[in-house]
C-alpha cells in the first residue's frame, strides 16, 4: 500500500503512516504565479493500492482541487485502487437547499470526487445522517464519539450523577443520544438554536428538556458536556455555554470532532465560560489558533485500523 498526503493535514497523515509502519510517498507540488497547481507523484504506484489523505477544511476549494489532482495523477499512473481519506469533508453543511436558488454544494463535491474513480472514501462524523446516501462509492463513516466517551468518563469519574450531556441544537440530537448510550444512559438535554439564514446570526435562549424528566432545578452545580460535530466561528458553542452557565451549571466542557476554527473562534472560546474544549485532529489546528483551554485528541489510530 502507498500513502500520499495533500497539504492540509501532514501531521495526521504522519501519525496514520506511523501506526501502519509505512513511509509517506512524496509528491512534488508546484504553484504557478497565477495560482494554478501542478502535482507530480514521486513514487511508483503501478498495480498498488493507494491512499490519499486530505482534509477539505480551510482553504476549502484549494484543498478539494489538490485532492482531485492527486487522485487523477494516481489513476493515470496505474494505481490499482484509490482510497480517499477525507477526515473533514468540506461543504457538508450545505447538504440541501435551505432557500430557493441555492446549490447543494456537498452533492457537487461528491460528484467531482466520484468522477476521479475513487474506490472507497473514509470520513469522520458527518454533519447529517443522510449524507452517506449521497455517495455511490463505498463509504466508511467513522465517529470520534467513542474516543470522546473515554474522556467524558474521566471527567465524570466519581460524580457521574453530576454530568449532563447537552446538544447545542436539534441537529445534534442523534449524536447526543448515541453518546448517552455509550455512557450508560447519561442524561441529556438540548439548547434551542435559531439561525437567521440571511445573516447567519445565531440565537440560543432556551433549553428543551424533551421527556427526560429534567428541569431547570436539576442543572444547578452540575457539569455540562456539550457535544457538536464541528466548531467553526465558535458562535454556537459559546452562546450555548453562556446560557448553560446562566442556568446554573458549574463546569462546562465541550467535545467537537472538527476544529474548523474560522475567524476569531480561538479567542472567543478561550474568553468564554467554557472550562475546556476537546477536539480531534481531523483538521490541523495551526499554532496561532491553539489556546490554553484546548485539547486535541487523535483519530489517527482509528483511521489506520481501517486500512
Ligand atoms: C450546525 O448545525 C453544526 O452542527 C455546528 O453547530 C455549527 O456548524 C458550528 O458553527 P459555528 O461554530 O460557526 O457556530
Amino acid at each position: 500500500m502507498k500513502i500520499f498526503s495533500g497539504s492540509s493535514n501532514p501531521e495526521l497523515t504522519d501519525a496514520i503512516a506511523n501506526h501502519l509502519g509505512l513511509k509517506l510517498s512524496p509528491i512534488e507540488q508546484f504553484v504557478f504565479p497565477d495560482g494554478e497547481r501542478r502535482i507530480k507523484l514521486q513514487d511508483d504506484v503501478v498495480d498498488q493500492d493507494t491512499v490519499v489523505i486530505q482534509s477539505t477544511a480551510t482553504p476549502v476549494d484549494q484543498n478539494y482541487v489538490e485532492l482531485f489532482l492527486i487522485l487523477d495523477a494516481l489513476k493515470r499512473s496505474g494505481a490499482r485502487t484509490l482510497t480517499a481519506i477525507i477526515p473533514y469533508l468540506g461543504y457538508q453543511r450545505q447538504d440541501h437547499i435551505f432557500r430557493d436558488g441555492e446549490s447543494v454544494s456537498l452533492q457537487v463535491m461528491i460528484r467531482l470526487l466520484e468522477s476521479m474513480h475513487v474506490d472507497r472514501v473514509i470520513v469522520l462524523d458527518l454533519h447529517s445522517i443522510k449524507i452517506p446516501e449521497f455517495f455511490k462509492v463505498p463509504l466508511v463513516h467513522l465517529s470520534a464519539l467513542p474516543l470522546f466517551a473515554e474522556e467524558i468518563k474521566k471527567l465524570a469519574r466519581g460524580s457521574a450523577e453530576k454530568a449532563i450531556l447537552v446538544s447545542p441544537d436539534m441537529g445534534g440530537l442523534r449524536r447526543i443520544k448515541e453518546m448517552s448510550e455509550l455512557l450508560d444512559g447519561m442524561p441529556w438535554i438540548a439548547t434551542v438554536k435559531d439561525r437567521d439564514l440571511d445573516t447567519g446570526k445565531i440565537n440560543i435562549e432556551t433549553i428543551d428538556y424533551f421527556d427526560t424528566g429534567l428541569s431547570d432545578a436539576d442543572l444547578k452545580g452540575k457539569k455540562a458536556i456539550l457535544i457538536d460535530d464541528m466548531i467553526s466561528s465558535g458562535g454556537t458553542i459559546v452562546l450555548a455555554a453562556k446560557l448553560l452557565k446562566e442556568k446554573g451549571f458549574n463546569e462546562i466542557y465541550v467535545f467537537a470532532t472538527h476544529a474548523v476554527f474560522s475567524d476569531h473562534s480561538s479567542a472567543h472560546l478561550q474568553e468564554s465560560v467554557i472550562d475546556k474544549v476537546f477536539v480531534t485532529d481531523t483538521v490541523l489546528v495551526p499554532e496561532e489558533k491553539i489556546f490554553p483551554k484546548l485539547e486535541v485528541l487523535s483519530v489517527s489510530k482509528m483511521i489506520a485500523d481501517k486500512l
